[in-house]
């Protein structure tokens, strides 16, 4: 039979396992955790770090030998900043991907804007940093507010706004807490709407199917952790503005060296125009990709990706529109402490427009504070006939529930007797 190989096996990515066997594929997933939840639709498993190239590579060219007659289809990952990975599997296997070059670029944030820059790709100002004083010399050179961040992030981790007041000898050891290589660079803080946007690469064209406005209300409350609390569609641009990003996400998937494939836009409508903080190079989190984009445009960017992996034939007509919908995400932010009790779940499913909600803690548990976008609480996905009623539900159900949290230095109750 044809294998599907789905790099990664947590609960954002069965979408992929459903759809893979849906498509006639013998589904395949990876994962380093034995009881990671997407193992439970796949129909086999392999065992294996997502993280490390080398040991995925080997631990699938030993499960192939010992299943002579199945034959590799196609490698993919959504929600899994692995590039890598799945390049260096693709690429054993001669089947398509963005290669490991291209990888690369989408694995390390410094030369990704290295790369922008010899392009002319329009992205901040940045540099890499090795001591507080370079952080300091960028500050002047551009002006606080800066952006601290590890070259090697994700979800946020580390990803910090400074402006004069910071203090820059716990703000460099914050950051650098969250970097594995040890590196971390600085950006000007590019001030603007923020858009998320995701595209597809066929044959070297950009076709983008939907760009969502990235939620910053929360930026005062969270600082200097940047953290977003949500998005919304259909994001409030007009057709120049999409095609101006469109055509920016064009140019940085090429910079990169990528003419098929998936690309996840950071973007930021600068005071010049659109402006790019950074591409992945892979299907988004956040049920972007497998819920949001779906119901707000019809698209499902998931399936394409899969015919694309397996060398099958995308088509500028799959990736355009063919509804056009309100839907937003909205997380909880309850307060940092043991979680008593959560109220209200059942409410949501009689507001209209929710389609989807997870709540990420259980009673008992610790809700830390939150310093990166995994230590949210959960989220609730809602649509509309617009934006504006997406939002209103989406707010409502998020308001219907209530989190009753010990929280640190909450007096204790004398004990009785
Ligand atoms: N130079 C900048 N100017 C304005 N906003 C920025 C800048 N750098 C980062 N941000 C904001 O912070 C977010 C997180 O930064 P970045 O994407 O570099 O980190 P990350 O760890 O990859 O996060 P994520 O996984 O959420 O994309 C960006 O998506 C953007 O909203
Ligand atoms: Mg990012």
């Amino acid at each position: 039979m044809k294998i599907l190989l789905i790099i990664g096996a947590g609960i954002e990515q069965g979408r992929a396992y459903e759809l893979g066997t849906e498509m006639g594929y013998r589904v395949v997933g990876t994962d380093m955790n034995p009881q990671a939840p997407a193992f439970e639709i796949a129909d086999d498993t392999i065992q294996a770090s997502t993280r490390d190239p080398e040991e995925t590579l080997s631990a699938v060219i030993t499960y192939l030998q010992n299943h002579p007659q199945d034959t590799l289809a196609g490698v993919i990952t959504l929600a899994n900043d692995v590039p890598v990975t799945v390049a260096t599997v693709a690429e054993h296997f001669q089947l398509p991907s963005i290669g490991i070059p291209a990888a690369r670029i989408a694995s390390d944030k410094l030369l990704m804007k290295k790369v922008f820059q010899e392009n002319n790709v329009r992205t901040p100002s940045f540099r890499h940093v090795t001591c507080i004083e370079d952080v300091q010399a960028a500050a002047r050179d551009w002006h606080w507010p800066v952006v601290l961040k590890p070259i090697d992030g994700r979800g946020a981790r580390g990803v910090l706004l400074l402006d004069e007041t910071i203090d820059l000898p716990w703000a460099w050891q914050e950051s650098m807490s969250f970097s594995t290589v040890g590196k971390l660079m600085v950006e000007n803080f590019e001030t603007g709407p923020q858009i998320s946007s995701e595209s597809m690469m066929v044959d070297g064209k950009c076709y983008s199917a939907a760009f969502a406005d990235r939620n910053y209300q929360r930026l005062d409350q969270f600082r200097p952790y940047i953290i977003e609390d949500g998005g919304t569609q259909p994001a409030q641009l007009t057709a120049h503005q999409r095609w101006a990003i469109n055509d920016l996400v064009e140019k940085a998937a090429l910079a990169m060296g990528i003419t098929n494939g998936i690309v996840k836009g950071d973007i930021v409508m600068g005071p010049q125009g659109p402006c790019v903080i950074e591409i992945a190079a892979r299907l988004s989190g956040g049920y972007f990709a497998t819920d949001q984009i779906p119901l707000a445009t019809g698209v499902d960017l998931v399936k394409l990706a899969i015919i694309l992996a397996t060398g099958g034939m995308v088509t500028p007509e799959m990736l355009k529109p063919t509804v056009d919908y309100g839907v937003a995400i909205r997380y909880f932010f309850p307060p940092e402490g043991t979680i008593k009790s959560i109220q209200g779940i059942e409410k949501l499913a009689d507001i209209c427009g929710v389609r989807k909600s997870l709540i990420y803690r259980k009673i008992g548990e610790y809700q830390p504070m939150v310093k990166a976008h995994p230590d949210r609480a959960g989220f609730v996905i809602a649509m509309g006939a617009g934006r504006e009623e997406a939002q209103a539900r989406v707010e409502k159900a998020i308001a219907a529930i209530e989190f009753d949290v010990d929280e640190p230095g909450d007096p204790v109750a004398p004990e009785e007797g």
